[in-house]
């Protein structure tokens, strides 16, 4: 049975009871409006851990548009509904004076990797993530935390800050789950209208082409020159940014030599979509080996 816990307090006493009985802990940390991308992490979670918490916490500190906020979608109801059928132990769902009790003044900020893509063009959002983060591993002291590679930047960032502030918790990324037209899953796409809709999807398959084309030998700034037209043919109405970056330092990458991302936003139909995808460099050709079994 998932119960509902709301104060830092209860979370800490029943995981408290949890990790004395040897049960390891995995938190999913979300803004509700749960959906199967988010389903397919606590899953994810079951698989690695004994208690599944999944938080529930629309964080105003992240978002830098206050229309973007008012419009997130709720429905804690619904949200619960979900966790209980997915088999959740746990829906921490705090509000918002749990989070940022007054005179709350303290900001976790991942410098560097915060700066580029997202970071460019949402100013604060990733301080506000880093700091709500921090803060939801601190009180659930879970074992294992789960973040979809949806959010690539924000997933790295995860990453480096917890190693950086020596946050004992693993941190796990799951792959995007997808609609089956190519569409990412996301809370948002509940905003796109029904024309929207069916151009949504050109924004995977774009991305998909060009990762493909760079794989097999196209120079990068043609293929995302390509990707950035045929996004913008299909009928969006911006190419915020759509860029090739290393895998685990998001520098900036020119040539295809190690494991890279291509990472794209764009708005439709007044909502700002995100996605990327994996390319490998060519697998090397096998080196020549001795004939070692005589023949
Ligand atoms: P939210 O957008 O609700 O996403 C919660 C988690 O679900 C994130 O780790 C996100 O990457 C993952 N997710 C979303 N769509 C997905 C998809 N299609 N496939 C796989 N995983 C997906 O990301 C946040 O909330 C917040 O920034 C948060 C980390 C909770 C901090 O407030």
């Amino acid at each position: 049975m998932t119960r509902i816990v709301r104060t830092v307090a209860d979370l800490r006493s029943v995981v408290a009871q949890w990790h004395d009985s040897g049960d390891r802990v995995a938190v999913v940390p979300t803004m509700g409006a749960l959906h199967d991308g988010h389903m397919a992490l606590v899953q994810a979670a079951r698989d690695m851990a004994e208690r599944v918490i999944v938080s529930v916490f629309v964080n105003p500190k992240q978002f830098n548009d206050a229309n973007d906020l008012a419009k997130y979608p709720r429905d804690e109801e619904a949200d619960f509904k979900r966790l209980s059928a997915g088999g959740a132990d746990l829906m921490y769902a705090p509000d918002a004076g749990e989070i940022y009790p007054d005179g709350f003044v303290t900001k976790v900020s991942v410098s560097g990797l915060s700066e580029g893509l997202c970071g460019a063009h949402r100013p604060g959002h990733f301080d506000g993530v880093a700091t709500v983060v921090a803060k939801l591993l601190l009180q659930t002291r879970a074992d294992v935390a789960l973040f979809g590679e949806k959010d690539y930047q924000q997933l790295a960032i995860i990453r480096r800050l917890v190693r950086d502030l020596d946050i004992e918790v693993e941190v796990v990324g799951v792959s995007t789950v997808r609609e089956p037209d190519g569409l990412a899953l996301s809370s948002r796409n509940v905003r796109l209208g029904e024309n929207a809709r069916k151009i949504a999807p050109s924004l995977a398959a774009a991305l998909m082409t060009a990762a493909r084309n760079i794989e097999a030998g196209q120079e990068v700034s043609q293929a995302i020159a390509e990707a950035r037209q045929a996004v913008l043919a299909a009928g969006y109405a911006e190419v915020e940014y759509l860029e090739l970056r290393d895998s685990d330092t998001l520098e900036r990458v020119s040539k295809l030599t190690k494991p890279a991302r291509l990472l794209v936003a764009a708005w439709l139909d007044g909502v700002r979509l995100i996605d990327n995808v994996a390319l490998t460099p060519e697998a090397k050709p096998p080196m020549s080996r001795p004939n070692v079994d005589g023949k």
